[in-house]
């Protein structure tokens, strides 16, 4: 396998991806962890925020010199490795962000087949102004910037081959993979799904554990490879705080049947949920108490089924670079509930089979386990539900009117065969309130927004291009049919800046 080590970069995962992409088992590990050196046949030292001569900057961990396998460094890694082998790093003038062109000045099997000129994706400051002795540099940057050189065993490289932006990234890592570390790319989803069965098995033994099942994607995901490892063992429960869509307690109960052909035990925890919610603004507020309220639920319910010791996630790997709870030096961005939102002291050792997947592999490992697509295909649903597209505080009224504008919102979109064009549609509850004319009488109303992305991992996404007709069609039945709302805007921005949610 191919190890990746962190140093905080956002993009690390998306390295080990694009190598499982191409067929070889990779995983990522902190830089300062302690790991099993096993099977280790290559190396890639990933970015990170930091300036490799700060005081507390990463270092690279000895058994990556003791090894002496092939290693790839990236950016932060580049730097890292210059320094170690005593080469300069310095902050020059140019800070190269972006699209930038690279030419390459010696052969290398890192660039095997590939033009001489291209365009990569940089994000650095500091740069590297003199090479290890010894060393051989491959390419060069148009401002004359070192992008790549090769030492002994080490090839460093300062743009992110791993960013689609990067023309020939998948190339780059291929290369390094197959033709430096000599894998042969066998390995695929099915051997994932093989191994974790039997590690589950391994880890829970006979005891009994419960997972929360919200209907979404990644809980019906892990659910089914939970109830393949564990059978009965599983208990699937629902809890329904009353930031659920509509029908939605219905709709999870079919899916339920569906794939499991079990009976869901649904838990009715609206009235303790909305009681902690009350008057509560504050974003991050919000989500860490119904992290903290979905903990406890789950402990009352486990007592019912033999004290049961573990509690399954369906967390996924965007929510856990994102709550920074993997890469200590990842900047925090919301904490999404699974991982940044529960509390310390829980009763539970929690389980995550998917946490190492992005959302397009955790489909992938659904339809190989037979899960319909309807299923598979739902957009994603956050963990908070409608407590995150409610702004300010929530209130049953406001639950009210969101519910049937999402409702309508995506009905026109099913309606109109946009549903499956679009990653995640939904809308938000604004506390500004608009004037509008309803007859000949003023009226005084909320103003809710529509939002649509296009996405591949939910790391980025971009807002959809939905017609204008369909729009408007949805709009016209929102102001018609839900009283309290005034006013449909459409929201416009791309991830980042934005997030897909708006808190
Ligand atoms: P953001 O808003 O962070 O969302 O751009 C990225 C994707 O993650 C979903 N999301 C969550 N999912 N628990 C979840 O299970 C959460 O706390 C959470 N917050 C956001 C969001 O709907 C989008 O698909």
């Amino acid at each position: 396998k191919i190890l990746v080590i962190d140093f905080g970069s956002q993009y690390t995962q998306l390295l080990a991806r694009r190598i499982r992409e191409i067929g070889v088992y990779s995983e990522v590990v902190q830089f300062d962890e302690k790991i099993d050196l096993k099977e280790i046949e290559g190396i890639i030292l990933s970015g990170g925020p930091d300036s490799v001569y700060a005081k507390d900057a990463p270092q690279i961990p000895n058994y990556v010199f003791d090894l002496k396998k092939p290693v790839l460094g990236v950016c932060y890694g580049m730097q890292s490795i210059t320094k170690y082998f005593n080469g300069k790093v310095k902050k020059e003038k140019v800070s190269e962000y972006g699209r930038t062109e690279i030419e390459i000045k010696n052969n290398s099997k890192l660039f095997e087949n590939l033009p001489k000129k291209f365009n990569t994706w940089m994000s650095h400051g500091d740069s590297v102004v003199e090479v290890p002795n010894g060393a051989k540099i491959i390419a060069k940057t148009s401002n004359n910037i070192i992008a790549s050189f090769e030492y002994e065993n080490y090839y460093a490289i300062q743009f992110h081959p791993e960013v689609r932006h990067t023309e020939f990234g998948n190339n780059i890592i291929e290369n390094f993979v197959v033709n430096i570390c000599g894998i042969s790319n066998t390995w695929s989803l099915q051997d994932f799904i093989t191994q974790k069965i039997e590690e589950i098995r391994k880890k829970v033994g006979n005891d009994k554990a419960i997972i929360a099942l919200s209907g979404g994607v990644d809980s019906s995901v892990a659910a089914v490879l939970m109830h393949k490892a564990i059978g009965n063992n599983l208990k699937a429960v629902f809890v329904d705080h009353a930031l659920l869509r509509l029908n939605e307690e219905n709709d999870v109960r079919s899916i339920f049947k569906e794939i499991m052909g079990l009976d869901l035990t649904v838990v009715n925890a609206r009235e303790r949920f909305l009681t902690k919610l009350k008057n509560v603004s504050e974003p991050e507020k919000k989500r860490k108490i119904i992290g903290e309220e979905f903990i406890r639920v789950f402990e009352e319910e486990s007592k019912k089924f033999s004290d049961a010791k573990y509690l399954i996630q369906g967390t996924i790997y965007s929510d856990v670079i994102e709550s920074a709870a993997s890469g200590k030096k990842t900047a925090k961005i919301k904490s999404h509930h699974n991982v940044g939102g529960l509390p310390e002291d829980i009763n539970f050792e929690i389980i995550e089979p998917l946490r190492n997947l992005f959302k397009d592999e955790v489909r992938n490992v659904g339809e190989i386990l037979g899960i319909p697509k309807h299923i598979l295909y739902r957009h994603p649903f956050p963990g908070p539900g409608l407590a995150i597209r409610i702004i300010e505080d929530i209130t049953e009224e406001k639950l009210e009117i969101l519910k049937k504008v999402d409702n309508i919102f995506i009905e026109t979109l099913r309606d109109t065969g946009w549903y499956n064009k679009v990653w995640q549609a939904f809308a938000v509850l604004t506390p500004i309130k608009t004037v509008g004319v309803v007859g000949d009488e003023r009226s005084y109303e909320y103003v809710v927004s529509l939002r649509s992305v296009d996405s591949v991992e939910g790391m980025t996404a971009d807002w959809s291009r939905i017609p204008f007709e369909v729009l408007d069609k949805a709009s016209r039945r929102i102001t018609n049919e839900v009283k309290g709302v005034g006013r449909v805007v459409y929201d416009i921005t791309s991830k980042p800046p934005s997030t897909i949610e708006w808190e």
